[in-house]
């Protein structure tokens, strides 16, 4: 028997993107653009792309921009059509009715605690969870991050993350597997740290932010205390689960950038750039240039 679907994805953007200020002051980092979309606009067609219909923002104040882009902006279109310019541009923003649905996080207590404030819509079904600030970009003619780990779900059930190899002297900025059996891409987890000290790491692969998780997550994180850095952490209440419900690691077969830090945005950004038909070969000359 197959699992249930996963129908429903969370985005939790209610953080300050104080890394990111001035810039941030008014626009929330998620609608930063990386070229020509907003950071948020990559993590919500990779979850359309892997069939999740309705997208839940876990907002807070001076946030409820992401939700504009969601929705229609009336005036935009009706200036554009009568001035006969193409709409089409406009696709991705477009959501069903009733599919965007926005939670607010009233306090800044952590990303586990974030989750949890989307408990009532997520309901009693496995879900999604996307961090916008990990890009994850599919290998041309392949599939995203999400859909490869729905994938994998499909045969295994049960909680999947994904995870990547960094240089060990990374692991501490992260929530780090411990890892059991590999067969290709899954990887069983036998345990799970946020944000460990280097030594005491049980492993260089790390969560790059993609999680399929059962509903029972959020009865945990209902009673989780506070974790590393003060914060309710998603990683404690997930290793919890260990042992209970099955658990899985997927190492994403594509290339993953990391908005969060202003290096990881150039990077993706040329990257995306570099990729465009419309405009690689100008910026590869451009870049070339500027190396000189
Ligand atoms: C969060 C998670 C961490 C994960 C990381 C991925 O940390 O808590 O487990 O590895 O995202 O970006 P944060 O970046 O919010 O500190």
């Amino acid at each position: 028997m197959s699992p249930k679907p996963i129908r429903k994805a969370v985005f939790p953007v209610a953080g300050l993107g104080t890394r990111f200020l001035p810039a941030t002051k008014v626009v929330p980092k998620e609608l930063l653009p990386v070229v020509d979309r907003p950071l948020i606009q990559y993590a919500v067609d990779e979850a359309r792309e892997a069939g999740i219909e309705q997208m839940i923002f876990v907002t807070g104040r001076g946030k409820t921009g992401i939700v504009e882009h969601f929705d229609i902006a009336f005036e935009l279109e009706q200036t554009m059509s009568e001035r006969g310019k193409d709409l089409s541009v406009l696709e991705c923003t477009r959501a069903t009715p009733g599919d965007v649905i926005a939670v607010r996080q009233q306090v800044p207590l952590g990303l586990g605690h974030a989750i949890w404030c989307a408990r009532a819509i997520v309901g009693d079904e496995p879900f999604a969870i996307f961090l916008p600030d990990e890009l994850m970009v599919a290998r041309e003619g392949g599939t995203g991050c999400m859909k490869q780990m729905v994938e994998a779900y499909n045969d295994v059930g049960g909680n999947l993350i994904s995870v990547l190899e960094v240089p060990m002297e990374q692991v501490s900025s992260y929530g780090v597997i411990d890892p059991g059996k590999t067969d290709g891409a899954l990887t069983e987890v036998l345990g799970l740290v946020e944000k460990p000290p280097v030594d005491e790491a049980p492993s260089n692969k790390i969560v790059s932010g993609r999680y399929i998780l059962q509903p029972e997550v959020m009865r945990v994180l209902e009673n989780q205390g506070k974790g590393a850095g003060g914060e309710i952490q998603l990683t404690d209440a997930m290793a919890k689960m260990i042992g209970q419900q099955p658990f899985h690691a997927v190492t994403f077969d594509g290339a993953r950038y990391d908005c969060g830090s202003k290096v990881g945005f150039v990077e993706a950004t040329l990257a995306i750039a570099l990729s465009r038909p419309d405009m690689g070969a100008d910026v590869r000359a451009i870049a070339l240039d500027l190396l000189k």
